[in-house]
């Protein structure tokens, strides 16, 4: 077995046997030939496709964008004249052109200015996540937080009738999560993509028409 004694793996391919999340399967590989960085793309894709969130010429802010497949994705859906704003805690890996302003920063930091200069926004996007830590119900409550941390911000600087998408980690918190965001938009919807992993607890929330 991988990683036992006498296995014939050893560090990355290792690592890799034990953590399926960093095994290549076939949507990463999709992904990546078609120059993304990352399978997330196929996410967004399907959530865009079912609810119709992106449309050239938009504002769009997205939340926890590294390393950059959905920024890449939404930059080609609004055009040469939307704008895009990408914040992350660690840098991308891609350059997204001159109508997108990439930064690296904490949700829970980043100056109020930057979403006033850059808004009102079409459509917040938020694939945050935390770094797993195992335990997995401080991990849902830290997803939560995200999750209402980026309402807060598509709250302020979402424009009327603008769209809202947010992963969470399923748990006890979903509901209170949901709740949330009806408040501040007329539909919600909870979408699990196709390619979301089977033994993955993430799903997403989309708010449409913000009131
Ligand atoms: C699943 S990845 C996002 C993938 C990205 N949507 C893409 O398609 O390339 C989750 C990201 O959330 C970011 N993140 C977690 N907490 C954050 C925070 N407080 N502020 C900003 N980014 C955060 C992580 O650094 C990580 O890059």
């Amino acid at each position: 077995m991988a990683g036992r004694r006498g296995s014939s793996l050893t560090g990355a391919a290792a690592r890799r046997a034990q953590n399926p999340y960093k095994k290549p399967d076939q949507y990463t590989k999709a992904a990546k030939s078609a120059g993304f960085p990352a399978r997330s793309v196929f996410k967004l894709e399907e959530i865009d496709k079912r609810c119709r969130l992106l449309r050239q010429g938009q504002r769009v802010l997205d939340l926890g964008a590294a390393p950059g497949s959905w920024s890449l994705y939404a930059i080609q859906k609004i055009g040469p004249h939307g704008h895009l704003v990408a914040i992350d805690l660690d840098p991308l890996t891609v350059s997204l052109g001159p109508n997108a302003t990439a930064l690296q920063g904490d949700a829970f930091d980043v100056a109020n200015d930057v979403y006033v200069d850059n808004g009102p926004f079409d459509v917040v996007l938020s694939d945050m996540a935390p770094r797993t830590s195992g335990m997995r119900e401080a991990d849902q409550a830290r997803s939560y937080e995200l999750v209402l941390r980026a309402l807060d911000i598509a709250r302020v600087h979402g424009s009327p009738g603008s769209s809202f998408v947010a992963k969470i980690f399923m748990g006890p918190d979903f509901d209170k999560a949901r709740a949330a965001i009806r408040e501040t938009y007329a539909e919600v919807r909870t979408i699990r993509p196709e390619t979301v992993r089977k033994n993955s607890i993430e799903v997403f929330l989309v708010g449409l028409k913000k009131r």
